[in-house]
């Protein structure tokens, strides 16, 4: 049920005709890679047997990147034959976003200009600028809304700070014309939501960001938007709420989600059932000596399997990404349990053919509303259901050391799933797997 309205509404809202470029790719890494060996060790202790090197890796939500250039880290995401990266399509996210926020101002536009001065004024929360996923979605924000200018061939990401004068460099005044009337579209404000500890995607900070902006230019404000919940419901809860501004961040977390019958405009799910599934599934069959896309792209004994238009495999990047499907006022009924396991792939393995086996996962920041109140939990499910004894280890979402610190003995484990709190930190972790 709530797969066929997610795919109804991908279709409808995106005019999306998705074809799983990947997944026939992907068919071909069969079991004849590496791990396959490792998969006779019994019992829930990882066999000694394997050396760590060889032993199945994803890395997961924060993808091996130059956080600088978006360059993909390929050393970490070849690590070994078992290696992969497991995500979402961040530019069909972003640009999916986007249209939401430019489709729900064409059709509020009697009331949304607050002040009436011609302006739609949108205030952006960014997560990290070094974050491919929340570049995507500035883009996409700003493609969608025609505030983007160009830099080096590519969308400007950069925060603006604060731009009530439409002087900004990095960004631009765009027009729109509704109903025989020219509107201007103006970025107000963005920032990188950082604490002064380094934590990104800071929800805290956020709250804080709208409240000074508010009390400086408070009814120029038509429009909020965020690069992900965590961020959008602080400045909901904090103001826009009260002042009834629609609000749209990313990653429909159940609270957000909630909120829409409240006046939250909108979010995106990232199919974080999919990627939760696919972050365990992968290690899984690398274990197992089978197909890496059991379960996959083909059923397994059990009768799990994932439709081709839930997410891509791009063989050269070594990436599974899922798809986005916008949430709106239209369609949230069907998606207030955001740690509902998908039902395609809900079925329990045969501990006979798939024993328990060690996974050591870590989650970059245990505080991150994304990952702990949706992502964390679809893993816990999956996790029982894969026959995976899971230790989840939870990072402040600053240091990497606090985090790999705790990967002292990686002998003890049959394979890993990490989220780096920096995207180019790969090697750090890399670097303990091949001592
Ligand atoms: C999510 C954010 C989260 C970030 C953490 C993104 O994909 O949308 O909510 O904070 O991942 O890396």
């Amino acid at each position: 049920m709530k797969k066929k309205l997610a795919l109804l509404a991908m279709a409808a809202v995106l005019g999306l005709s998705v074809t799983a470029c990947g997944s026939d790719d992907a068919k071909d890494d069969s079991a004849d890679k590496g791990a396959a060996d490792s998969g006779d060790a019994a019992g829930d202790s990882a066999s000694g047997e394997v050396a760590n090197k060889d032993k199945p890796l994803v890395w997961f939500n924060r993808q091996p990147s130059n956080s600088t250039t978006g360059e993909l880290d390929m050393t970490a995401l070849n690590f070994n034959e078992n290696t992969y990266y497991v995500g979402f399509d961040a530019t069909q996210g972003g640009d999916a976003q986007g249209e939401m926020v430019k489709d729900y101002i064409e059709a509020n536009i009697d009331k949304i200009d607050r002040n009436g001065d011609g302006v739609i004024g949108y205030v952006l929360a960014i997560g990290d600028i070094g974050h491919n996923d929340s570049i995507a979605r500035t883009r996409g924000v700003r493609n969608a809304l025609g505030t983007a200018v160009e830099k080096d061939g590519k969308t400007n990401s950069d925060p603006i700070g604060t731009n009530t004068d439409g002087s900004a460099s990095a960004v631009q005044d765009a027009t729109l014309e509704i109903g025989g009337k020219t509107y201007t579209i103006r970025e107000l404000a963005s920032q990188e939501m950082k604490n002064s500890a380094g934590a990104t995607w800071d929800a805290a900070t956020a709250g804080n960001a709208i409240g000074t902006w508010a009390s400086s230019f408070g009814d120029q404000i038509d429009v909020v938007v965020s690069n992900n919940d965590g961020m959008g419901m602080s400045m909901f809860n904090a103001w826009s709420k009260d002042n009834e501004v629609p609000t749209f961040g990313y990653d429909a977390n159940s609270d957000a989600v909630a909120a829409i019958a409240e006046g939250y405009g909108g979010t995106i799910s990232q199919h974080a059932d999919v990627q939760a599934y696919l972050t365990l599934r992968i290690l899984r069959n690398a274990l197992d000596g089978v197909d890496i896309n059991t379960g996959i792209s083909t059923a397994d004994e059990a009768g799990n399997v994932l439709s081709e238009d839930v997410y891509t495999y791009n063989e050269e990047q070594r990436s599974y990404y899922a798809m986005n499907v916008p949430v709106t006022a239209e369609n949230y009924e069907s998606f207030m349990d955001s740690t509902e396991i998908y039902a395609d792939v809900a079925n329990q393995l045969d501990e006979s053919t798939s024993p328990s086996k060690k996974v050591w996962l870590d989650i970059y920041n245990a505080a991150d509303n994304f990952l702990s109140s949706t992502y964390q939990p679809l893993l816990q499910k999956y996790d029982d259901l894969l026959n995976l004894e899971v230790e989840y280890i939870g990072g402040d979402g600053q240091t990497e050391s606090n985090i790999t610190n705790r990967l002292g003995n990686p002998g003890q484990y049959d394979a890993f799933a990490i989220n780096m709190v920096k995207t180019d930190n790969a090697a750090s972790y890399t670097s303990l797997l091949s001592q």
